[in-house]
């Protein structure tokens, strides 16, 4: 199993890296589980699939069923839940995460599924992850077994300063991931381009991408169309196409 985790600043593009990997991965493999671990969630939208429920419903059942489950095993009535709340899409699987915990002590109900998680991740060749924005996730460890963590970043100053964080967060929570990756996203100039370049050999990031600002992106957005819509006229598409082929390799 081959997990790659994608993530970086608010609105550089996570979401449409993720959803153009999963939809060119998933061609090629048929076990994909996608996972939405952002909590406002938008990645069904992206790939144009609808979802039901969420991990975080799940876990609020618990909650309020512990009690009644009586000598039930509660990890397998959790892992039945799960698997319940996974969406088989056109091509691969869907889970959301959904809402952080509420108040009161999720810890067991957290650990419960991070085992089970673990366990059904297994199952499939690749889990692609669009990340929630930010590090927290980091020191949560929410996706600590991830191999290959993609940082999408533009050139803003703080999405650049987000991207040098999270390489500088992992070495320091001793995260073993076998790459972090960069891919910059809306460069439109040569002068951009040359400068992420520099960024990326300055902190040994290796440059996977550099996605142009794409009119079919704005378009496909505006008429509230699912990215994965896409097709050969957008630059975008074709660059993401090469990215998937390089994990398809392995
Ligand atoms: N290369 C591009 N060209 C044009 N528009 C783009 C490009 N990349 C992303 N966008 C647009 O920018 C917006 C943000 O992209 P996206 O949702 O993928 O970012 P995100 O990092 O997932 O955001 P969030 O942090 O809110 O989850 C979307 O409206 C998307 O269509
Ligand atoms: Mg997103």
């Amino acid at each position: 199993m081959t997990a790659i985790a994608v993530t970086g600043k608010g609105g550089t593009g996570k979401t449409l890296v993720s959803a153009l990997l999963i939809h060119f991965i998933s061609k090629k493999s048929r076990k994909v589980l996608a996972v939405d671990a952002d909590p406002d969630s938008n990645l069904s939208d992206a790939l144009g699939v609808e979802v039901e429920r969420t991990l975080g419903d799940v876990r609020e059942i618990f909650q309020v069923s512990r009690d009644e489950m009586g000598t039930m095993n509660k990890e397998q009535w959790l892992e039945g839940k799960i698997y319940e709340t996974i969406c088989e899409c056109n091509g691969f699987d869907l889970l959301v995460m959904g809402r952080p915990e509420g108040e009161g002590c999720y810890c067991f109900a957290n650990s419960l599924l991070r085992g089970i998680l673990r366990k059904l991740t297994r199952h499939y060749e690749f889990v692609i992850i669009d990340s929630e924005a930010g590090l927290e996730h980091f020191s949560r460890k929410t996706i600590d077994s991830a191999d290959y963590v993609i940082v999408v970043t533009d050139m803003s100053k703080k999405g650049l300063a987000t991207a040098s964080r999270i390489k500088q967060l992992v070495k320091e929570l001793k995260l073993n991931f076998k790459d972090i990756m960069l891919i910059a996203n809306r460069i439109s100039s040569e002068e951009a381009e040359k400068r992420i370049r520099e960024f990326s050999e300055r902190e040994k990031m290796k440059l996977l991408e550099v996605l142009p600002y794409d009119e079919r992106v704005v378009e496909l957005d505006l008429k509230g169309l699912p990215v994965v819509n896409l097709d050969e006229s957008s630059e975008v598409y074709r660059r993401m196409r090469k990215v998937a082929e390089v994990f398809l390799k392995g």
